[in-house]
């Protein structure tokens, strides 16, 4: 976990830099597809916040919220509070988290699964912290071949750091205690609207119409805690 941390720290002052310009509205869509969800939620968990990207959009989604965001690297968290001065951020490892048990209705994974040194142990832990009927989403902004390939070709501490095909992922989930609800993008392979079509979009302001269109970009897991 020493590696991992320390790769994250390294890392923390060139995220943002190494983010697509348009990472805002494409983060804000992949939100929206959880409205209903995010609208319900009262204590919201992130996880994996990194220079919390995600913070002012959860904020934005769930005003009424209470909302605390989790990562291992203090550089990352850094950039966060930077980022938001207001935010709760707490510096603590998904696997062993300094939080009640059933504390939170709505746990939010983004972009860090895959890094979770031992998986079915982190999703116990997250279902621990959840309520009862509580929801957790594991998002990535693409799909699974893309983010596995990046980390095997970025290799050293994140190598190995695989996100499971989408079964596996649902096995895990149901041994943990969670149903299973949505999954999605979690086999397609380097899916993507055209350019032609992002820039059109972001020129024209075009809505999202369907979860498919995000579903080429992007994987996405959505379970509630049984
Ligand atoms: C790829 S970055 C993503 C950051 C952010 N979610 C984003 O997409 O901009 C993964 C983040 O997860 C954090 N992380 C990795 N393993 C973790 C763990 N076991 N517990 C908490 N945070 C972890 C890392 O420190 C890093 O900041």
């Amino acid at each position: 976990m020493d590696a991992l941390r320390a790769f994250f720290d390294h890392l923390a002052d060139e995220w943002d830099a190494q983010q697509p310009p348009d990472r805002e509205e494409r983060l804000r869509e992949q939100l929206s597809l959880f409205r209903p969800l995010l609208e319900k939620s009262r204590r919201v968990l992130e996880i994996g916040t990194g220079t919390g990207a995600l913070i002012p959009l959860i904020q934005e989604a769930v005003p009424q919220a209470i909302m605390v965001s989790v990562d291992l690297s203090h550089r990352m968290l850094r950039r966060a509070r930077q980022r938001s001065l207001a935010a709760s951020l707490l510096q603590a490892d998904a696997h062993f988290l300094p939080l009640a048990s059933q504390s939170v209705d709505l746990v939010i994974c983004h972009n860090v699964f895959p890094h979770f040194r031992d998986k079915p142990a982190a999703l116990r832990e997250l279902a621990r912290v959840l309520e009862e009927e509580g929801h957790l989403l594991i998002l990535h902004d693409l799909g699974r071949e893309q983010v596995n390939a990046i980390h095997r070709r970025v290799g050293g501490a994140i190598g190995n750091d695989l996100l499971p095909p989408g079964e596996d992922l649902g096995r895990m989930m149901a041994e943990a205690g969670f149903i299973p609800l949505r999954i999605t993008g979690a086999e397609i392979l380097n899916g993507g609207i055209s350019p032609q079509r992002r820039r059109r979009r972001r020129e024209q302001r075009e809505p999202l119409r369907s979860p498919r269109l995000c579903g080429e970009l992007t994987c996405r897991f959505e379970a509630q805690l049984r």
